[in-house]
């Protein structure tokens, strides 16, 4: 069972239930309470029988014989039965299913609450490299990250955001060389690169072609690592030009990401030779080919060789492996971050497992100090290979997102009354909502197929079809005209309302799995299911010409709370809610 969820209060009852019956001791989250699948009479299901039985020498429908007959919980659960093998079903006291939505309407957590043990975490996510554009690995990682944090945050614990853009190495010769012969000699304004890609591809080429420039280019990285002013002013230069680009997309996708969280990879370089050292004096390192490396224990390849990771190599200069090393020591030693978190894809896997491997044996992880990779699948093309355009070039992701916006145009264009300003708005929310949704709403671990169809389709598992639920909400409590006053009490008499109690009382145990996995997909389907639940009681039930006075009010708070969950929950996970649609 999860913290907050109306089940708590079931595996409380249970757990105590056990303790008077038959001894045992077990915590309420123990008590295994599950809601139960639609359709079946019942709201709710212990499962802890089966376990508990041969703990304590009985079969597991003795076990929950004795757990109904000692349960105390006559003010919530209406009916209590065994089925099967030894699992019990619950079914809930609709007068004490109404007070505890009735409770939520003015509590404005809606029942969810903070975390026990706040913890400071500093959550990896964004990350693109200067001088080239976001491609959509970026996109994930920026969307994933923005819910990670948003969810985070909202549970009571401290976030540093960081973004670990590549800014450093050798690639960063030849670049600065081709800024050298664009002209940005003097580092003013009003330069700009308008397109990152090819400002890349420029430099590479003349870099391949041009032995005098492959030349100045290696000069220009020995000067840039030896802190030569103006090189490093030209390289400040390139890093913010880039990071102005990179703000464009987080500020059209709403993602929190500011300057103040870049923390790239030249960041650690203060830092770098004392890792090593650090390392070294543990008697961590091996000194393989000239190059400085960790072989952290459990890693060989199919032969059976050991897995280095290189901290230094041959030519003296640090590479990835070390400044994400260096970057586990800063972020637990300088910092006291106790969770570091890496919304990075799954090619990466491997370099994350081998980096958190070896900053064990350096004691700088512990259990205190923890480490995840939350890794994230590919986005594919209709066509089920990686997204590309049609001429077969990487995404441009501003592109993208405005393709997005007119796209959900001509969507809510024949939904709507609203003027052009407000069309316009609501565009973008649906727009960017569904690309954010569409990468949310699924697993994170798997594939998925990029469609525009999908995720602008009014009816699934959508934004739109979130956005449009929530918006119709707003729309009846408007035409009731009052606000249905606060704590006007929720009374079920339908079973569509009792369906959509349920719902509204289990966000904080959709909140809390979706933190805990770190999948925000697990607060989509909560949402949905929310929606479709909303659907069913609007259909059955009448709202503005409910029979009572007191069924019109009650069911006007159902709705308000309905709409405050939907709302709370998209915002967790960084889509708008437009009022008007
Ligand atoms: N810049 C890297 C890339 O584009 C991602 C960095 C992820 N974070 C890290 N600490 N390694 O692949």
């Amino acid at each position: 069972m999860l913290q907050g969820d109306v089940g708590l209060e079931l595996g409380r009852r249970v757990a105590e239930s056990l303790r008077s019956a038959l001894g045992v001791r077990i915590t309420p989250e123990q008590a295994l309470i599950r809601p139960s699948s639609a359709g079946r009479g019942a709201d709710y299901q212990c499962n802890a029988a089966m376990s508990l039985a041969r703990t304590v020498g009985k079969t597991p429908r003795e076990v929950a014989e004795a757990l109904l007959a000692g349960l105390d919980a006559a003010d919530l659960v209406e009916q209590a039965e065994i089925a099967g093998p030894g699992f019990v079903n619950f079914r809930l006291r609709d007068d004490w299913l109404g007070a505890q939505a009735t409770r939520l309407l003015a509590d404005e957590r809606v029942g969810v609450p903070l975390a026990e043990r706040p913890g400071r975490y500093a959550v990896d996510y964004g990350s693109p490299n200067v001088a080239k554009e976001m491609h959509v690995g970026h996109l994930r990682s920026s969307i994933i990250g923005d819910a990670i944090v948003r969810l985070l945050e909202f549970g009571g614990h401290e976030v540093i955001r960081r973004n670990h853009l590549g800014d450093w190495g050798t690639p960063f010769g030849m670049l600065i060389e081709h800024l050298v012969d664009e002209g940005w000699t003097t580092v003013e304004a009003d330069h700009s690169i308008g397109d990152l890609n090819s400002f890349y591809r420029a430099a590479r080429a003349k870099y391949d072609a041009d032995g005098d420039f492959a030349e100045r280019a290696r000069r220009r990285v020995v000067s840039l690592q030896g802190g030569d002013e103006p090189t490093l002013a030209l390289w400040r230069e390139l890093v913010a030009e880039s990071t102005r680009h990179f703000e464009q997309v987080y500020a059209a996708l709403g993602v929190t990401l500011a300057r103040g969280d870049n923390y790239g990879e030249s960041f650690y370089n203060p830092f770098l030779a004392d890792t090593v050292t650090e390392l070294a004096d543990r008697g961590l390192t091996e000194t393989s080919d000239g190059a400085v490396c960790v072989f952290p224990p459990g890693f060989a390849n199919r032969d059976g060789e050991r897995l280095p990771l290189i901290v230094r190599k041959g030519d003296g200069g640090y590479g990835y492996a070390a400044t994400d090393l260096a970057g586990v020591r800063y972020w637990t030693r300088e910092r006291d971050v106790t969770d570091l978190v890496y919304v990075v894809g799954a090619p990466q896997k491997l370099h994350f497992e081998m980096v958190f491997a070896a900053a064990e044996q350096a004691g700088w992880l512990d259990g205190d100090h923890r480490a995840v990779h939350v890794e994230f699948g590919s986005i594919l093309g209709e066509d089920g290979k990686i997204f590309r355009t049609r001429a077969g070039d990487t995404i441009k992701l501003a592109d993208l997102l405005r393709e997005a916006v007119d796209r959900a145009a001509e969507v809510v264009a024949e939904r709507t009354d609203l003027d052009e300003r407000q069309r316009g708005q609501v565009a973008e929310a649906v727009g960017i909502g569904a690309v954010k949704y569409a990468d949310l709403a699924n697993d994170r671990d798997k594939d998925y197929v990029f469609s525009w169809t999908k995720m602008l389709a009014l009816e699934g598992n959508t934004a739109v079809y979130l956005q449009y639920a929530n918006a119709r909400i707003l729309s009846v409590l408007r035409r009731a005209g009052e606000q249905p006053a606060e704590g006007a009490p929720i009374v079920l008499t339908a079973q569509a309302e009792r369906a959509l109690v349920l719902k509204l009382l289990q966000l904080p145990g959709a909140v809390a799995s979706a933190v805990a996995d770190f999948a925000p997909h697990k607060l989509c389907t909560y949402l949905y299911e929310t929606a479709t639940a909303f659907s069913g009681f609007y259909q059955q039930c009448p709202i503005l010409k409910a029979d009572t006075e007191d069924s019109r009010r009650s069911r006007l708070a159902l709705a308000r709370l309905t709409s405050t969950v939907l709302t709370l929950g998209l915002s967790l996970l960084g889509i708008q809610a437009p009022q008007r649609m």
